[in-house]
């Protein structure tokens, strides 16, 4: 097998390259990545010469179609995906999402390729905090953020292009992943490192939001088991049953840290915040006999953390701008 990765050097796309470079020696894995602020070499420095990179743009479809030789199958990972970046400069989210994943689409097209397309749960909206309802691949869509949206807008591209020109894809909606490597502007990594400098980690609103959290680990072997196992034209959602509260997950990483679980500071809320995210993955479990690993929130947190501590040389240059941004936006 010769896999084609988009957006392979960037948090879970370099997750899945080494999940699939361990789980499966035989195969080969040319990692398509543009090298964003988000997306570092780095992050695959460890991994012998089974993975190779292409340093190019999905919105370039002449890059694209020379990088396809004896591919056989495309994981798309490649967006723009933060989204306090996304409300406050929307078009690269617009470009990135929407015209690269009808860029990748064409191109599969052309050559026959299966891929599978990589989602978020956000392109459902939220739910109330007391919502006995969770997430579902029926669950009508309706995100809130220029990020959610063009995340939604990519799905529903894919879809069309399975129904009209019989492209063989499937695809998978996930929620919040944690683990080694994502960079320090999302939630926990930015308050593992805040703690790390010695300041204080930032609660948005009233940190009453609740997040579904997944190891990356456990969404890699999700997506590996739908590319292997997964019937086209599906969507299979992806989630761990792990909702927290923002509040509770600031005061974990505190007191694993060794700190007062109230050392943090209140910071204005982000515009349209979404209240919460909850995934059923019922059909992933029973239709592909898929269960998560990582069961146990507070052990993979602490692997976290220790993974940050030991190598601040990853995150250390991207923290200062990372901060000035964050700045700007008072928050
Ligand atoms: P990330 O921001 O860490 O990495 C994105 C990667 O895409 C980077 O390596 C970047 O260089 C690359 N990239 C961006 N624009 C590109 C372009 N135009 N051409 C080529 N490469 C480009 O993101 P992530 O958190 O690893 O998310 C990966 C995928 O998973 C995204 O599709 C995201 O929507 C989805 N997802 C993320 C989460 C999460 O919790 N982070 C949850 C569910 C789904
Ligand atoms: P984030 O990692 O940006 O993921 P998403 O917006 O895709 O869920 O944020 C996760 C949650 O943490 C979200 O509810 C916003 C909140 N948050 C904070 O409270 N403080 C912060 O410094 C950041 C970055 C996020």
């Amino acid at each position: 097998m010769r896999l084609l990765v988009t957006g392979g050097a960037g948090f879970i796309g370099s997750n899945f390259v080494r999940h699939v470079h361990r789980e499966r020696p035989d195969w080969e894995v040319v990692v398509y990545d543009r090298l964003t602020y988000a997306g570092d070499r780095a992050n695959l420095a460890d991994l012998s010469e089974r993975v190779t990179l292409v340093e190019a743009d999905i919105c370039d479809p002449a890059a694209l179609e020379g990088a396809l030789d004896g591919v056989e199958a495309v994981i798309h990972f490649a967006a723009e995906t933060h989204n306090d970046n996304s409300l406050q400069s929307p078009w690269p989210f617009v470009h990135t999402n929407l015209v690269g994943t009808y860029t990748v689409l064409e191109a599969v097209r052309a050559r026959g390729i299966r891929l599978h397309h990589i989602s978020t749960d956000e392109v459902y909206g939220d739910l109330a905090l007391d919502d006995p309802a969770t997430f579902t691949d029926t669950t009508p869509y309706n995100p809130s953020s220029p990020y959610s949206a063009t995340k939604a807008g990519s799905d529903l591209l894919v879809r069309a292009w399975v129904r009209s020109f019989g492209v063989a894809a499937t695809l998978s909606n996930c929620s919040n992943n944690y683990g080694p490597y994502q960079h320090v502007e999302k939630f926990i990594p930015r308050q593992i490192t805040e703690i790390l400098e010695g300041r204080r980690p930032k609660l948005y609103g009233a940190g009453e939001n609740v997040r579904d959290w997944i190891h990356a680990e456990d969404h890699s072997s999700g997506v590996l088991a739908i590319l292997e196992r997964g019937r086209i034209g599906e969507t299979y959602l992806i989630g761990a049953d792990g909702e927290r509260n923002n509040l509770d997950t600031v005061r974990l990483i505190l007191t694993l840290m060794g700190r007062d679980g109230d050392d943090f500071d209140w910071v204005k809320d982000r515009p349209g915040h979404d209240l919460r995210y909850a995934i059923d993955a019922t059909k992933l479990r029973s239709e592909l006999g898929w269960t998560p690993r990582y069961r146990d929130f507070e052990a993979g947190l602490a692997a976290t953390i220790d993974w940050y501590r030991a190598h601040p040389e990853w995150w250390r240059p991207q923290k200062a701008p990372t901060e000035a941004r964050y700045e700007e936006l008072g928050r």
